[in-house]
């Protein structure tokens, strides 16, 4: 295994334990869901404030669904 591949093993691991959403930027479910409870109610809003979703994009689907969630908990 080299070590780039051991790193993201390690990020992923990482990911599971501090409910991290974004490994890439670090950014955790309740860092999103406190910004969409602070009024960013969409994608964009919030990639711009917790800078989820910003470099890799792969999270981007499990950071939507946790927008919808947030809102639809909220109603
Ligand atoms: S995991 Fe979120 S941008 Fe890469």
């Amino acid at each position: 295994m080299d070590k780039r591949q051991r790193y993201i093993e390690q990020k992923a691991e990482q990911a599971k334990i501090d409910g991290v959403v974004c490994v890439c930027k670090q950014v955790t479910e309740r860092r999103i869901r406190k910004a969409v409870n602070a009024g960013h109610r969409r994608f964009v809003s919030v990639k711009r404030v917790t800078e989820a979703s910003s470099s890799c994009g792969l999270c981007q689907p499990f950071v939507e669904d946790i927008i919808a969630d947030t809102i639809k908990r909220r109603k």
